[in-house]
């Protein structure tokens, strides 16, 4: 089971318990979108096996590359959960490739992702809860006529899987036009708080991972992080982050000692972003990966401006053994280290650091996993989700909504020229001149 080391004061555990009774209550703010708290033991087996299904026909059929469509929760979940399991140089996948796509705009982006998957067998899982959100509606036009192009639209219809919104959106009619099989996102679970449904799931499994597994991480980690208990870790974690943020702490450092995590941090920083970033208030996401970026950012983080602290994700055992091999020339001085563990070198880098970071007026805690697996990761996003519930209601803001997110679609919308945008546009290109 995972381990914190946050000691909050007790006035602030006091402040934490408040904020978990009213989540327990489900009568707090954005309280009609909280059933990811039921996903890991509620998730009905039937949307386990269907996940489980396509990837076992998928992989039947040959198909050697899945493009997975989404942006924000509709794709940071599966991509942190595939780059935390897969090999680090793509080797020995239990599965199909899994690649993404819709998560930018970027037109060389998707024109390298069309010469990729050319002289491959492809199919695509498109991921929209709304079903109208622009960049993975852009970029599933593309793909879908690209597997069309090449086995006709019956076949594509057995290469595309839609997971959306049980009625509405775009993405739902065209589904039921193009005979599509479709997985719903549960109308009370928000896109970032959605990893636990087949938002997460199918991909995870379409790329050979355990997703019963995940679910089974995230289930016991559910059964404490709901509990009002003083040693509920949830809980401790959003009462230090809240202590720290009123003692000026403005930035919170999601870190890393393993580069597999780096997505991992991406995930977090939507959750908590999105979530707390509201009405003025918030502490700021960053996530940084270490040792790499003690050579870029350490700097700063040791002695920039002292609005930081960092929650460091430490991992107790690494998937492989590679020892520092002896050289009877000892050139570059580095014989203390023959035969040691490269996790051990690790380990005291992640040790030093702390140590100096806290020296150096950045407080550092720490969150202790086994390894990095899939049971694991789930309880890693079980934390983390009860958390940020938590913490938002802490905070005094409605962790499930995001009216923010609006702002720049509306520009962008009218400087594109979608119908009912002329107006704005004229406003927009003039402030633009
Ligand atoms: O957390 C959220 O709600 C957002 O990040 C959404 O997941 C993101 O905007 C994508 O939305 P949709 O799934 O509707 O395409």
């Amino acid at each position: 089971m995972l381990k914190v080391n946050f000691k909050p004061s007790e006035s602030y555990v006091e402040k934490a318990m408040d904020a978990l009774d009213v989540l327990n209550g489900r009568q707090g703010r954005g309280s009609d979108f909280l059933g990811w708290m039921d996903l890991p033991s509620g998730t009905d087996g039937s949307i386990i096996e269907g996940c489980e299904n396509i990837a076992a026909e998928w992989k039947q059929k040959g198909v050697q590359v899945a493009v997975v469509i989404g942006i924000g929760g509709s794709y940071l979940g599966a991509k942190a959960a595939l780059e935390a399991l897969s090999h680090p140089f793509g080797m020995n996948r239990p599965g199909i490739e899994v690649v993404f796509a819709g998560f930018n705009l970027s037109e060389d982006y998707h024109a390298g992702l069309l010469d990729y998957i050319r002289d491959k067998s492809v199919a695509a899982v498109v991921i929209s809860k709304s079903g109208t959100t622009t960049e993975p509606a852009v970029a599933f036009r593309i793909i879908k006529e690209e597997i069309e192009r090449r086995y006709g639209r019956a076949e594509a219809a057995s290469r595309i899987v839609a997971v959306t919104d049980k009625a509405r959106g775009a993405l739902k009619s065209l589904s039921d036009q193009e005979g599509y099989r479709t997985f719903v996102i549960p109308d009370n679970v928000g896109g970032r708080f959605s990893v636990l449904t087949p938002v997460g799931l199918l991909p995870i499994a379409v790329a050979g991972y355990d997703i019963r597994a995940l679910l089974k991480g995230a289930a016991d980690m559910a059964e404490t992080c709901f509990r009002r208990d003083a040693g509920n870790p949830a809980l401790l974690y959003a009462a230090a982050r809240n202590e720290l943020y009123d003692s000026g702490k403005k930035i919170e450092i999601l870190v890393n000692f393993d580069p597999s995590l780096q997505y991992f941090g991406e995930w977090w920083k939507q959750l908590f972003g999105e979530s707390e970033g509201k009405d003025g208030k918030g502490i700021f996401p960053a996530s940084v990966n270490y040792t790499t970026d003690l050579h870029s950012m350490g700097q700063y983080i040791q002695e920039g401006e002292r609005i930081l602290f960092e929650t460091v994700i430490s991992v107790g055992h690494a998937r492989r053994e590679l020892t520092i091999c002896d050289d009877p020339q000892n050139l570059d001085g580095l014989n203390f280290l023959s035969g040691k563990h490269l996790e051990h070198c690790n380990r005291m880098a992640e040790a030093g650091t702390r140590l100096a970071h806290i020296d150096g007026g950045v407080p550092n805690n720490r969150i202790s996993v086994e390894r990095i697996d899939e049971y694991c990761l789930g309880e890693l996003f079980m934390l983390f989700e009860a958390a940020c519930g938590i913490s938002a209601y802490i905070l005094g803001v409605n962790p499930f909504d995001q009216p923010g997110v609006e702002a720049y679609k509306k520009n962008m919308f009218a400087l594109l020229g979608k119908p009912g945008y002329e107006a704005q546009a004229e406003v927009i290109r003039k402030r633009l001149d």
